[in-house]
């Protein structure tokens, strides 16, 4: 979402011709887009603010904006005004739109502007024209905000109510991005299976039959799924959908109905492993990723086992697994049973051992096997190496030695057949099939 939303600003700012400089330090504009979804992201914006005073003491037309979800918390923009009064512009993650408006008004009035609250009924993002990150691929809100108010979470209270697209308009976009070169599409949203067309009623499962009739689209992806709501119709998309990737993210949190029950989830683990079960069921060897969250306040030995035998259970691809973090404003962080820092760690660590012998597992078994791979270009670890997904999004290397630029940044973009020759426990290690 916050990449998508970066990707909207550097589109607004080249239609008013702005140009993207080398290096932050020779920008005449910064824009920091920030995220608060944890603790230490927080921390690292304000250092990070700090540094650009040198900016503006050095160039008089230096502008400095701050958006995303910080700026959305009232603590936050006092902090700002009264720590660093010398930023020029505030804005919210549903008030984008009205970045250029800002910028023009900060640049002829010399004051500081702000709009954080957005009091436009419409979707602000259907007007706007992203400038992609990848020519080849691409994100696609379908939703924005959520409603499900998960007692951790600050994402409700920074993004809003949920609202949905029309399927129309998501299929006009996809359609001109594929006429524009677009292979893969990315369908975002806090809770994709909660989408419903405003006007038609269509749900989730509709939209993604309608998306997989677009000519010319190869690989559609979506993010995130939610236990609760993740319907029948939407896994059987998985047997009917031939442009559907074959993999799936679904945030578990946590292996306890206890604490499940506690994060407002709505789900027990039965659910869960019954969901679990039917996508298998639809296609047997799909990937599964999920996002797991360790140490939530009054979570006891018993109930952190329960969440490590849900992971030997399920035998995760992948996983995104974070120690709970306060954040102010939310259920949770008022809670009196919070976790000491020490267990949490330890079992955050617990956690990772476990999942990393089941990633490693997973991934041998793909030695030997061929897959389509979508170039994403060359390694930055390894300038001698091109990486990309699978259909099923394992990171897939190739390494290319002795070989020149040309023929490597000729393939970013392509999808291309890779025999597996090597796995370790995040990524794929493979060589062309000719
Ligand atoms: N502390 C730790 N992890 C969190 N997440 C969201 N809020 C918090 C929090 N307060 C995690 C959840 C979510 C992912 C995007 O971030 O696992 O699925
Ligand atoms: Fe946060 Fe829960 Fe909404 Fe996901 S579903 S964004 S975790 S409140």
């Amino acid at each position: 979402m916050n990449e998508h939303d970066s990707e909207n600003i550097a589109g607004l700012l080249e239609a008013m011709g702005y140009e993207h400089a080398d290096d932050p330090s020779n920008a005449d504009l910064v824009i920091m887009n920030t995220c608060s979804i944890r603790e230490n992201a927080d921390k690292r914006f304000f250092g990070v603010l700090g540094q650009f005073k040198k900016n503006r003491l050095s160039n008089p037309n230096f502008i400095l904006a701050v958006c995303g979800c910080m700026p959305q918390q009232e603590r936050i923009v006092e902090e700002i005004n009264k720590s660093y009064p010398w930023v020029d512009i505030l804005f919210g993650t549903q008030t984008i739109g009205q970045f250029p408006q800002l910028l023009q008004d900060r640049i002829e009035t010399g004051c500081q502007q702000i709009a954080i609250i957005d009091n436009n009924p419409h979707i602000q993002e259907e007007e706007m024209q992203a400038k992609r990150l990848y020519k080849f691929k691409s994100l696609v809100n379908i939703t924005y905000g959520c409603n499900n108010f998960c007692t951790y979470c600050i994402v409700p209270y920074t993004r809003g109510r949920e609202k949905s697209r029309t399927v129309e308009s998501i299929v006009d976009e996809i359609k001109s991005l594929v006429a524009d070169g677009v292979k893969e599409v990315t369908l975002l949203g806090q809770n994709v299976d909660s989408f419903k067309d405003p006007t038609t009623k269509q749900g989730f499962a509709e939209l993604l039959r309608e998306v997989n009739k677009i000519e010319g689209l190869q690989r559609i992806r979506f993010m995130t799924s939610h236990p609760k709501d993740i319907s029948d119709e939407m896994i059987s998309c998985f047997t009917d959908c031939d442009n559907l990737c074959n993999y799936i993210h679904l945030p578990v949190q946590s292996g306890s109905n206890r604490i499940l029950k506690r994060m407002n989830r709505h789900y027990d683990r039965e659910r869960y492993l019954e969901r679990i079960h039917k996508i298998r069921e639809a296609s047997p060897d799909i990937t599964i990723s999920t996002d797991i969250i360790v140490g939530f306040p009054g979570e006891t030995e018993e109930d952190f086992e329960e969440t490590l035998k849900l992971v030997k259970e399920v035998r995760y691809d992948s996983a995104f697994t974070f120690i709970y973090s306060p954040r102010e404003g939310t259920p949770a962080a008022n809670y009196d049973d919070q976790i000491p820092d020490k267990i949490a760690h330890q079992r955050f660590d617990r956690l990772v051992d476990a999942l990393n012998e089941i990633f490693y597992e997973k991934n041998l078994s793909y030695v030997g096997k061929t897959v389509d791979v979508l170039i994403d270009g060359v390694s930055k670890t390894d300038s001698n190496c091109v990486t990309g997904r699978s259909d099923d999004f394992k990171i897939v290397n190739i390494p290319f030695v002795d070989c020149c630029n040309s023929c490597k940044t000729d393939m970013i973009g392509q999808i291309i057949s890779v025999k597996i020759i090597e796995a370790s426990t995040f990524s794929l290690k493979g060589e062309l099939v000719s």
